[in-house]
């Protein structure tokens, strides 16, 4: 019995091992496209098409960036590349994908909802680049995501509330963007166990409001006194030049008046 089981675990680790470069349709399309919308990959090593068709061998990466398991992309991580372009919705089809990081490049465009079919992914990093649009409330279907950083991009629009499902979230940075409308009380106030996000997670938002950064209080005041003064003093300064033009006219009214007498005085009476 027991060699018996010996054997047959050997011959399926052999299997495993021996498993020829697997060449997964769903990573190849998925490559592919994502190469094509980040425009430029020349400086990226092994970047090229037949790569894509073979870009694992079990846990071997032929790809600069990638990380493979079990013959499936498992991680990419290009940061600080300078790339331009923009995210593919098809990374959708790297189905096996844990962690997506693309931070520090100059990548425009929206996040693509399609990010939702990456069941599996835990961390996604892609802040410091000038991505724009709002961020997809479907990032919540992606139930073990425990990082989401796009802090320093030009996202607008507000922080979805769905957000506040993903439990096993521990680190949360949507600072420096332009985000509006209240912060998620589901995410400001977490249950006992999940961490609290700080002020320092949000910061950087003109029209982001709500716990945990500061009230806005006296702000909204300030601005309001400002544009008090400014309508007060246009107002004074209407008022001022009109009475001195009133005054002006009154003068030479007078003046006219008195020139009128001396003419009058000076004129022979018929
Ligand atoms: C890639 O994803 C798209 C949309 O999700 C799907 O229609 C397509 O069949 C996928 N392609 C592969 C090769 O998996
Ligand atoms: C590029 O591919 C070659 C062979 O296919 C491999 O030896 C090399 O390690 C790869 N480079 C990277 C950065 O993965
Ligand atoms: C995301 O990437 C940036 C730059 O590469 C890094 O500084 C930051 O720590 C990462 N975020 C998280 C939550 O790991
Ligand atoms: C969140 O919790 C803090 C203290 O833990 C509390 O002061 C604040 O009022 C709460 N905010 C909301 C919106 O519940
Ligand atoms: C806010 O939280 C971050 C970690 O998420 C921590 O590094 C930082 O010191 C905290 N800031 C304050 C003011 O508590």
């Amino acid at each position: 019995m027991g060699a018996w089981t010996v054997l047959l675990v050997s011959l399926l680790t052999c299997a495993v091992l021996l498993r020829p470069t697997s060449s997964d349709p769903s990573d190849e399309a998925c490559l592919t496209h994502l190469s094509q919308s980040i425009q430029d990959t020349r400086s990226l090593q092994n970047w090229t098409k037949s790569t894509f068709a073979n870009p694992c061998n079990g846990f071997t990466a032929y790809l600069q960036g990638a990380t493979c398991n079990n013959g499936r992309i498992y991680k990419l991580s290009l940061t600080n590349l300078a790339l331009r372009g923009s995210i593919s919705p098809f990374l959708a089809n790297c189905t096996n994908l844990q962690a997506l990081d693309l931070s520090s490049n100059f990548l425009t465009g929206p996040i693509p909802s399609d990010l939702q079919y990456l069941v599996n992914l835990a961390v996604l990093n892609l802040s410091s680049n000038r991505l724009d649009g709002t961020i997809p409330p479907q990032l919540s279907f992606c139930a073990y995501l425990n990082v989401i950083d796009l802090h320093d991009n030009l996202l607008t629009g507000p922080i979805p509330q769905e957000f506040g499902l993903l439990v096993r979230l521990s680190a949360f940075d949507v600072s420096k963007n332009r985000l509006s409308g209240p912060i998620p009380v589901s995410l400001s106030n977490r249950s006992r166990n999940s961490p609290k996000f700080n002020a320092s997670s949000f910061d950087g938002n003109k029209d982001l409001y709500g716990y945990p950064l500061p009230p806005l209080k006296s702000k909204g005041l300030s601005v309001l006194a400002i544009v008090g003064i400014g309508l007060g003093s246009g107002f004074a300064s209407l008022v001022l030049s009109f009475t001195g033009v009133c005054i002006w006219l009154k003068i030479t009214e007078r003046k006219m008046a008195l020139d009128e007498g001396k003419i009058s005085q000076l004129m022979p009476d018929y």
